[in-house]
């Protein structure tokens, strides 16, 4: 029985390009898709761009256009990336949508007349100079606990704290660097906790994944508190009914998204729009990254409960990309966008490499590169497409591109791969991506194997019926392994369509073999990938972070002005590290013993992730040497090092000749 079933990749923002972090779940998404349509199932597959909130107002004014400009250019950009890596949404539309705001509209509405939305009073940051309020994100001050400055309004990256952003000290705009103030104002809340109970029944009856129930169980047991839908005015989003300049928060009508994408594809096709998203008929499902369980398995399913909606049957949670075992780079141009990719790869690399590593768990994928030349040369170009290679261009040029018939040993290979039909099938359905690979890369090695062992290139010579028994057998064998393979690699899988001369393959398929027809000619199907190809991937992937960061700095206005006068004040001195410890509790701290001739200072310094103790000692390096003695949480701090950087493990100390003198003044 054919089943109907939707499907939803998580929204991606509209302030910022797809990436390689980002395609792993796409990927995951489209493979699974392509599977079900493979196999005869009715699956849709919605997405949009996830467009409100003030990140995208910021950008936009940065670039002095309409917020509408920005996220229409986004979209484009969005959907001309997913094509080229062959993500095939039925429909990618846009939560910025006259679709949207009615049911966002309408999703509140019933929260209203369930009782479920209350209103309380929020202090909170506002910027008078950008004229807007601050969220978390955009505060940023000295770290309440290490003092140490430049930190976010949520947490401290030297020692790891996490506060409210009321507990900044000299909290200031991370826009326009003033200081911002506290106001109060009216927000609305929707009373996640009267939900509760159903929410658990759900999370209880195979909502999620078991490896993501623990965590929900721990939310549970935290309480669920009330939550904060409602934004201030200025706010690129949708108004709250009967209110003057408050907005519903993205995360509201983020997800109502998913429905409003699947309404006007359902208009477009004429569909019914209530028996495809709200009824038991269609099977519905929504992939996502483990940062955003919270919004998928308690907020939305809860709003959802709340205007009587159907819930989804599950979520399918995955974990993050590294690239080569550690979090994707700017400066390493391991932050790789989609557009960049493409310039250098052939998309069908990434989709095998990331089914190759993809399971159902939440676990982070690692992509390796050394890795990633490995299995696409070996196992895509050398073990499935040489296949066809050895099999194709003989029989087209000697056999005149005619299939005979199976003998006994054709049919015992073949029937060898068609028993492999139902596991395969239970790989794809249940996510585990990388086992479905292994078994097709088996039956690979099996098929090659045979053609090793007949000698199709010297039984040619003199017998070619018999090579044309063994082809035909090796013919088959692609064309099962190409069924397996096309929810993976899709171009690849059509040009092997071409090649035989046949319809579309589905996976039913499998179940038959092509005999006694006329193939027509092979042509190549998928190159080597090159080293060199990567590495000037990896190279653009750099520029293309120092033009942004330079860009960055110069859209963002300037701090207050410092005289020169100012600036004079600040007495730099050579010092010569003479103890350097780590700090207990603050693992981005260093504790310094500085040598300044006729004095000693103890300073902390955020270096940790850089430099490591035994490295400094000896070393020389510059010092403010007049910086006012600060108390922190591990001891008191009498000056500061020079350095500067992007942070964590690139960190660069001012270089001091050796021969300095320590307490000599540097001007
Ligand atoms: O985390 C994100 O990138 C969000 N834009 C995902 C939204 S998913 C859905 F709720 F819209
Ligand atoms: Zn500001």
């Amino acid at each position: 029985m054919t089943r109907k079933i939707v499907v939803t990749s998580a929204l991606p923002y509209a302030n910022g390009p797809i990436h390689i972090g980002h395609l792993v779940e796409y990927l995951q998404t489209d493979i699974w898709v392509r599977f079900q349509k493979l196999c005869g199932n009715t699956c849709y597959y919605f997405c949009a761009d996830d467009t409100h909130g003030t990140p995208v107002m910021i950008r936009a004014r940065s670039e002095e256009i309409e917020p509408e400009q920005l996220i229409a250019r986004m979209q484009q950009e969005h959907l001309r990336d997913f094509t080229g890596f062959k993500i095939a949404f039925d429909n990618y539309y846009s939560t910025h949508s006259e679709e949207n705001r009615r049911f966002s509209e309408m999703i509140y509405q019933k929260a209203v007349e369930k009782g479920a939305i209350h209103t309380a009073d929020v202090e909170q940051a506002f910027c008078e100079h950008c004229k807007m309020w601050l969220p978390d994100r955009y505060i940023k001050g000295t770290c309440p606990r290490c003092k140490s400055e430049d930190q976010y309004g949520d947490s401290c990256d030297c020692c790891g704290a996490h506060y409210r952003p009321t507990e900044l000290v000299d909290p200031y705009c991370s826009v326009c660097k003033s200081p911002p103030i506290r106001k109060n104002s009216k927000h609305y809340f929707f009373r996640l906790a009267d939900f509760e109970p159903q929410l658990k029944e759900m999370v209880h009856h195979g909502y999620v994944q078991e490896s993501v129930r623990n965590k929900l169980e721990e939310w549970f047991q935290a309480g669920l508190r009330d939550w904060d839908i409602s934004r201030d005015g200025p706010y690129f989003g949708f108004k709250i009914p009967g209110e003057q300049d408050k907005y519903f928060y993205v995360w509201l009508d983020a997800p109502i998204g998913y429905m409003a994408s699947c309404q006007n594809y359902c208009q477009q096709h004429g569909l019914d729009f209530d028996q495809v998203w709200d009824n038991d008929e269609y099977e519905l499902y929504h992939f996502i990254g483990k940062d955003i369980m919270y919004f998928h398995a308690l907020f939305w399913p809860a709003l959802l409960l709340c205007a009587g909606i159907k819930t989804a049957n599950k979520l399918f949670v995955h974990g993050f990309l590294t690239v080569n075992g550690q979090k994707m780079s700017k400066t390493k141009g391991t932050f790789i966008t989609a557009e960049t990719y493409l310039r250098y790869l052939n998309p069908e690399y990434l989709r095998y490499y990331y089914a190759c590593k993809l399971s159902a768990g939440v676990d982070d994928i690692d992509l390796n590169f050394d890795d990633f030349l490995q299995r696409v040369n070996s196992d895509l170009v050398g073990k499935f497409a040489n296949l066809a290679s050895r099999s194709g261009p003989m029989l087209t040029k000697k056999l005149q591109g005619r299939l005979g018939s199976l003998d006994q040993e054709g049919r015992e290979l073949i029937n060898k791969l068609q028993a492999e039909k139902e596991a395969v099938i239970s790989d794809f359905e249940g996510l585990n991506y990388a086992s479905a690979i292994r078994r097709i890369v088996a039956l690979a090695d099996e098929a090659n194997r045979y053609v090793d062992q007949k000698q199709p290139w010297t039984t040619i010579k003199d017998d070619p019926e018999t090579t044309r028994t063994t082809l035909t057998a090796v013919i088959n064998a692609v064309r099962i392994l190409t069924i397996y393979l096309k929810p993976v690699v899709p171009v690849f899988a059509e040009k092997i369509e071409v090649f035989l001369n046949i319809k579309p393959l589905t996976v039913p398929d499998v179940d038959t073999v092509l005999e006694e027809v006329e193939i027509g000619t092979f042509k190549r199907l998928v190159e080597r990938v090159e080293k060199e190809k990567v590495q000037a991937m990896v190279e653009e992937s750099k520029e293309n972070a120092a033009a942004r960061q330079s860009k960055v700095e110069l859209d963002e206005p300037l701090a207050l002005e410092c005289t020169y006068d100012d600036f004079m004040k600040v007495d730099l001195r050579i010092a010569r590290v003479s103890k350097a410890e780590p700090v207990e509790g603050a693992d981005k701290l260093l504790a310094l013993e500085l040598d300044l001739g006729a004095l000693k200072k103890n300073v902390f310094a955020g270096i940790a992730k850089a430099y490591k103790p035994e490295e400094l000692v000896g070393k020389m390096v510059v010092c403010v040497a007049n910086l006012q003695p600060r108390k922190m949480r591990f001891g008191v701090s009498e000056g500061m090092i020079l350095a500067a950087g992007p942070g964590n493990t690139e960190i660069f100390m001012l270089s001091v000749d050796p021969g300095a003198e320590p307490g000599q003044r540097v001007r």
